[in-house]
């Protein structure tokens, strides 16, 4: 029996490269994200590649949905072996322009939409002593970003969350890794809203775009060496240029299990 990996936000950017990475390497697919038809493309790609692919319409801040979702994954396969949590989305905004509801949209998706893919399929991972769990964090939840407040408080919850979990279920046997990129070039900040004083400014201080969502996040990515990221306590100023500098000065990235993609270029 193959392996299974379900993938949540898989019909574009870093998780339909994600997608496609994992059936070359012989995994069953389950595809997860709200939009049909993008999915369901996906999931014809793969399949045209001679591996197997399930698309499954989901919204990840909706329990009952996620909850079918796994449902129809173990119906299909008998067992998820990997989670990635990967759907998010992204905002920048000064706090004084980011509404209460923009709170709620980000954290309901970026923090409640990994929180629910992982209570459901937990008894069965727990059930099998096995299963892995991948939480795509950001650079934005290693390292505070300007104008980014609601995205950031949602990616370091992202963080507490997966060394948290890595803690309680490492010894269950259920392996739990974090990888956070840095700014990859997906529909990401197409679709991120941006909202200030003067919308030149909240753009402005948004990161630039450098890497590729083509490329799967763990092509380009090297494990941390211990101490590798310690250092000053400068913030990353605008731009990408800031953003490359400030990737020295991430204080205390877990040596375990942890990458931060670098692939922000100036
Ligand atoms: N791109 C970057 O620069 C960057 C940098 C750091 C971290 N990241 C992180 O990487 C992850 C993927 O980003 P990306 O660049 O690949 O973004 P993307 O190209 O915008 O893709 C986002 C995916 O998430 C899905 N999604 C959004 N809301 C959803 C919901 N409520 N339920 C289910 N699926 C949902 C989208 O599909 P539907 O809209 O059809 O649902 C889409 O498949 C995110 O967690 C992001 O925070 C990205």
């Amino acid at each position: 029996m193959a392996t299974t990996v379900m993938i949540t936000g898989a019909s574009l950017g870093i998780g339909k490269a994600t997608a496609f990475l994992f059936a070359q390497k012989g995994y069953d697919v389950v595809l997860a994200a709200r939009q049909s038809d993008r999915l369901e493309a996906v999931a014809r790609d793969i399949r045209a590649r001679g591996r197997t692919a399930l698309a499954v319409p989901t919204d990840v801040t909706d329990f009952e949905q996620v909850n079918a979702l796994v449902e129809k994954a173990l119906d299909a396969y008998g067992k998820i072996d990997v989670l990635v949590n990967n759907a998010g989305i992204c905002m920048t905004a000064p706090m004084a322009q980011t509404t209460l509801e923009d709170w709620q949209k980000i954290i309901n998706v970026n923090l409640w939409g990994y929180i629910y893919p992982i209570h459901a399929p937990l008894p069965h991972f727990l059930e099998r002593k096995a299963g892995t769990i991948v939480n795509v964090g950001s650079f934005g939840g290693k390292m505070p970003l300007p104008n980014m407040s609601a995205y950031c408080t949602s990616k370091y919850a992202v963080t507490g969350l997966t060394e948290t979990l890595r803690l309680e279920l490492e010894p269950k046997g259920i392996h739990v890794c974090g990888v956070h990129p840095s700014v990859t070039n997906s529909d990401f900040l197409e679709r991120a809203v941006f909202r200030g004083e003067e919308d030149s400014d909240a753009r402005a201080s948004a990161p630039a775009v450098g890497g590729d969502a083509q490329k799967p996040p763990c092509q380009s990515t090297r494990r941390c060496r211990p101490g590798d990221l310690e250092g000053g306590e400068a913030p990353p100023g605008r731009g990408s240029g800031g953003l490359w500098r400030a990737r020295d000065n991430c204080p205390s990235l877990s040596p375990r299990l942890e990458c931060v993609v670098y692939s922000a270029v100036d």
